[in-house]
């Protein structure tokens, strides 16, 4: 496990600089907040990461995202070559498998060791997208990332973005947020970040691939994606990233 500027937790066990930080490193205007843990969920592509992270800077949080641990099993149970119906070997890597989850700074970029080996770089790869919901579907799976998600979370003042967060994993969160966006939007959101990262993909074919996910989460019989009792739903397509970020963190600072 490495440790950035005091601030290194893993999936079993989280330290933290008890220091006080400032509320903001940039953002002049931000307000302080006292909520414990800030639950975000939503359909691929519909924002959590970004609001997830500037918020997480504007409030000097942590942010936990959980489709990384998600991914992180699917990329190892790849690279072990199993069969991905095999559920008890799909269960059983993941009850074993070591999770390290990094965050340098305050709200820097969130990194992740599975068993020892950085693979930040390789959790967005096409071959981990196409699996991924293959892998998060199978409950014995889910139990063993559930556990460690709520691990992380008793030490509070984070922001955890997932599928499940406000639903099954952290249901009495103070502050729950449901992120949606249409299909369309989210695609071609989706399109435009791959495009600047040098990317270029056909919209319609991030379009029937976002669905076919949607679909996959939406529909499997353990903790389907659904917005949470008591969440706050945005629908973000009339609206921009910082307008986003803006009622989120008002709702964090009216939040007990
Ligand atoms: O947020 P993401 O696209 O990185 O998530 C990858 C996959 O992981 C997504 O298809 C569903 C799954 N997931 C989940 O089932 N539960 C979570 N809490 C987070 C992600």
């Amino acid at each position: 496990m490495s440790d950035f500027g005091g601030r290194t937790y893993n999936s079993e066990k989280l330290t933290q600089d008890r220091s006080p930080r400032p509320q903001s490193q940039t953002n002049p205007k931000s307000r302080p907040a006292t909520v414990s843990v800030i639950a975000i969920d939503g359909p691929v592509a519909s924002g959590k990461t970004a609001v997830g992270l500037h918020l997480a800077r504007e409030l000097g949080y942590r942010v936990v995202d959980t489709g990384m641990m998600y991914r992180a099993i699917t990329w190892l149970a790849l690279n072990r070559g199993l069969d991905l119906d095999d559920e008890d070997a799909l269960v059983a890597l993941a009850e074993s498998a070591i999770i390290e989850l990094d965050q340098p700074g305050v709200g820097g970029n969130p990194t992740l060791k599975i068993n020892g080996i950085d693979v930040t770089s390789q959790l967005r790869a096409p071959e981990v997208d196409r699996n991924v919901s293959l892998v998060s579907r199978v409950p014995g799976v889910r139990r063993a990332m559930v556990r460690r998600q709520r691990g992380l979370a008793a030490e509070g003042r984070l922001i955890m973005l997932g599928r499940d967060i406000g639903t099954v994993v952290l249901p009495d969160a103070p502050l729950k947020v449901y992120l949606d966006a249409s299909a369309p939007v989210r695609a071609a959101r989706r399109h435009k970040e791959l495009a600047e990262a040098g990317i270029n993909r056909p919209e319609a074919e991030i379009l029937a691939e976002l669905e076919a996910r949607d679909k996959m989460d939406r529909e499997r019989h353990s903790s389907p994606l659904k917005p949470a009792d008591g969440a706050i739903t945005i629908d973000t397509d009339a609206l921009s990233l910082e307008d986003v970020i803006e009622r989120v963190h008002e709702a964090a600072v009216a939040a007990p």
